[in-house]
């Protein structure tokens, strides 16, 4: 028989349920069996007075068992569970600590009485998997924080420090952080049998004494906000509908709603994404990391100054490095900047600051890298450049510096091969605003140790990054993937579909923003120079066209003005009429032959591509897995969360509707624009 995660102990008169299922007590069926028994026999024994509900290990229950929403729902039920506990006829009080979230909030507001540690987080975050709280967190909650806050909490999914809910009564006690929650807890309960203060507070049978006081215009708010996204709609609304009702009517429809996100397709692809990132960072590799304190980074340009600002951020101590003491004012004035707006947001004190600052040196002496663990190289795009910077960190860094590039595009290989230790040169590939971007591309070279890549990987977890492992090819996969993407768009325009019309279609299936827009943003002489550096794809007779006209035309984007939008009079940029002539008259001598589009092609041809070049990238071996891509785009590239990534589209088109498609696609362009692939690389 296997032993259940779930321990009952008695200790005078208290009962204590403990639940020790790693890694984060999530409630399996086996923790709510023996939920419910625990309860049930506790509240059987006479000697018992009180009840405790405590987590073992690293923190109280996360949430209900994610990995159980595939299959069908096993009895008990965890609406069945909390209102188990709830009416206990013996007072239960929750011991939190860590993160109780979802269906571990749900039950601590099942329970008599919260006490917890000060540094503990709680809330409601069923929205980023598409769904609401299942188990009466959209009724409970409202009856003690009130309908208003409820709102706020049930839709927008954040986790929730002590202070920040300490108007609140959601806690009955609150311990110092670091102390004996264990001790204390049973202090208190102690304190509670001894003054005869054992008084059962239902929270379902309390009132809810707010109401929002115009739900029509906060859910339409709440409908332009989430884009396309349901569960905060679903949520808010049934929050409207349930204002009135019994905790048990509230539950019901909660339970219904519940059921029905579980099996939508967005609640499918916020899980696979919720799963693929913790995939992303593991590696088949057994080297241990090596201990990353100090850090020197090469160049304080918009790259390298949001670098040093990330690894301040996280503690590190940093050297900057620039040719001269200009380029040094130029890059701490940035890094001071990245800081600035961080206070002014709120999202860091100032004394914060200081302190990250107080660990900043810069220099323009490469001698004075010689005791950094780790060197991250961000100049510009330039061989020739990054070679000599190279062969002298190879001559004065300790020889067990790690020496990444942060290159976009360029064959680490070769700037590997003018290093001693070419074990020790990797890439780290980070995206901009790197302070803010959460992709960073660790890239193994061929010759790249496995020390060196899981010292990036566990660096990159230090930094709260998200980290994907892929290996050496022009532009990696985030970059070689979208160049694929951008390909097929530039096309799309050539044969007659408008800007705007090919922005719109993809903002509106749920891209961050439009490909052209972000040409503009980011400047198209960018791209084009990267390209022009790379062979002409003969084959491909419109290939980047209309960014070379925009280029040849002076219009870069919105640093001058004008790019596929007009800036002159509209900071958001407008359509601009001269752009399509442009485009048209191109296409004409190019003898491209004109279609007209609807959004759904753009969207469908925009996907493929990038569904073709993923699984090229895979049978090459550029990637891992197919979910490391989704993970790359989801992160790096604006994809919508709720639609999983492009690989997981394509597991949800199909592998025989992705080859069909593919290869009618290949019969009219070719098989150099749209070669074979392996559609049974597709999970
Ligand atoms: N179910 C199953 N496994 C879970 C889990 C859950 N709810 N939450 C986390 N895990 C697993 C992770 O997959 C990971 O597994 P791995 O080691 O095999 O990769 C492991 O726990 C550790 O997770 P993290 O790497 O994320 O650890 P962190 O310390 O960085 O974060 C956390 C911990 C804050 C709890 C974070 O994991 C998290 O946010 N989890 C999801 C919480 C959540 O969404 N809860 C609501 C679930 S839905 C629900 O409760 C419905 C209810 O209303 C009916």
């Amino acid at each position: 028989m296997t032993k259940s995660p779930v321990n009952l102990e008695k200790q005078q008169s208290i009962g204590i349920i403990t639940i020790d299922y790693p890694p984060v007590n999530a409630l399996s069926q086996s923790v709510r069996q023996g939920l419910v028994d625990g309860i049930k026999e506790l509240e059987s024994d006479d000697s018992i007075k009180a009840i405790i509900i405590r987590c073992a290990k690293r923190t109280f229950i996360a949430g209900a068992d994610i990995k159980e929403f595939g299959s069908t729902p096993l009895e008990p039920h965890l609406p069945d569970v909390v209102n188990r506990i709830e009416a206990s006829t013996k007072p239960v009080v929750a011991s939190m600590f860590g993160t109780s979230l979802g269906g571990g909030f749900e039950v601590a507001l099942a329970c008599h009485y919260r006490v917890a540690l000060a540094d503990v987080k709680v809330g409601l975050p069923e929205v980023n998997l598409g769904l609401i709280p299942g188990a009466g967190g959209t009724q409970r909650l409202p009856r003690i924080v009130g309908t208003n806050k409820a709102l706020e909490m049930v839709t927008g999914g954040k986790h929730y420090s002590v202070n920040a809910l300490s108007e609140y009564n959601l806690f009955d006690a609150v311990f110092e952080s670091g102390s004996d929650l264990d001790q204390q807890t049973i202090a208190y309960v102690n304190a509670m049998i001894d003054n005869g203060e054992t008084l059962i507070k239902r929270v379902g049978e309390q009132p809810v004494n707010d109401t929002v006081e115009d739900w029509d215009t906060a859910i339409g708010a709440l409908t332009k906000k989430s884009r396309g996204k349901l569960a905060p709609v679903v949520a808010a609304k049934l929050l409207k509908r349930t204002t009135n009702l019994s905790i048990e009517e509230g539950m019901k429809l909660e339970r219904e709603e519940f059921l029905s996100l579980r099996t939508s397709e967005q609640s499918a692809a916020l899980r696979f994404a919720f799963g693929a990132e913790r995939t992303a960072a593991k590696t088949q590799f057994d080297a241990q990391p090596l201990s990353v304190k100090t850090v020197g980074i090469i160049g304080g340009g918009t790259m390298g100054s949001g670098i040093v600002t990330a690894f301040l951020s996280s503690g590190f101590e940093v050297i900057l490095i620039e040719q001269n003491d200009e380029g040094l004012k130029a890059g701490t004035d940035r890094i001071n900047g990245n800081f600035n707006a961080n206070v002014k947001r709120g999202r860091m004190s100032q004394t914060q600051v200081d302190g990250y600052l107080a660990k900043l040196t810069t220099s323009t002496d490469y001698q004075s890298l010689s005791e950094c663990d780790l060197v991250v190289e961000a100049v510009f795009e330039n061989m020739d450049v990054k070679k000599t910077i190279f062969s002298t960190l190879s001559q004065v860094c300790k020889p067990s510096c790690i020496l990444a590039t942060n290159t976009s595009y360029l064959d680490i290989n070769e700037i590997a091969s003018v290093v001693e230790r070419p074990e020790q040169v990797i890439g780290m590939h980070f995206f901009s605003p790197a302070n803010i971007m959460k992709l960073l591309e660790v890239v193994k070279a061929e010759k790249s140790s496995e020390q060196a890549v899981v010292t990036a990987m566990a660096v990159a977890k230090q930094l709260k990054k998200i980290s994907v492992l892929v290996g050496v090819c022009f532009g990696f996969a985030g970059n070689r993937m979208y160049t694929r993407y951008g390909r097929e768009v530039q096309q799309m325009l050539l044969e007659g579909a408008s800007v705007s019309q090919v922005d719109q279609a993809l903002v509106n299936w749920g891209m961050a923003m439009g490909p052209l827009a972000v040409g503009d943003m980011s400047g198209i002489d960018i791209g084009v120079s990267a390209r022009r550096a790379q062979p002409f794809p003969a084959f491909d007779k419109g290939y980047f066209k209309p960014s070379e006209l925009m280029v040849d035309a002076g219009r870069l984007g919105r640093k001058t003005k004008a790019g596929y939008y007009d800036y002159s009079n509209n900071p958001r940029g407008e359509a601009d009429p001269v752009v399509a002539e442009l485009i048209s008259e191109q296409s004409k001598a190019l003898e491209i032959k004109q279609q007209t589009f609807d959004d759904e092609t753009i969207v469908s041809r925009a996907l493929l591509a990038l569904i073709s070049e993923g699984l090229q990238l895979l049978k090459d071996g550029i990637v891992q897995r197919a979910s490391d891509i989704d993970v790359i785009w989801l992160h790096g590239y604006g994809f919508p969360r709720h639609k999983g990534g492009p690989m997981f589209q394509a597991s949800q088109v199909g592998k025989e509707k992705v080859s069909q498609v593919l290869s009618n696609y290949r019969a009219s362009e070719g098989a150099l624009i749209w070669p074979e692939v392996d559609v049974d690389l597709i999970q």
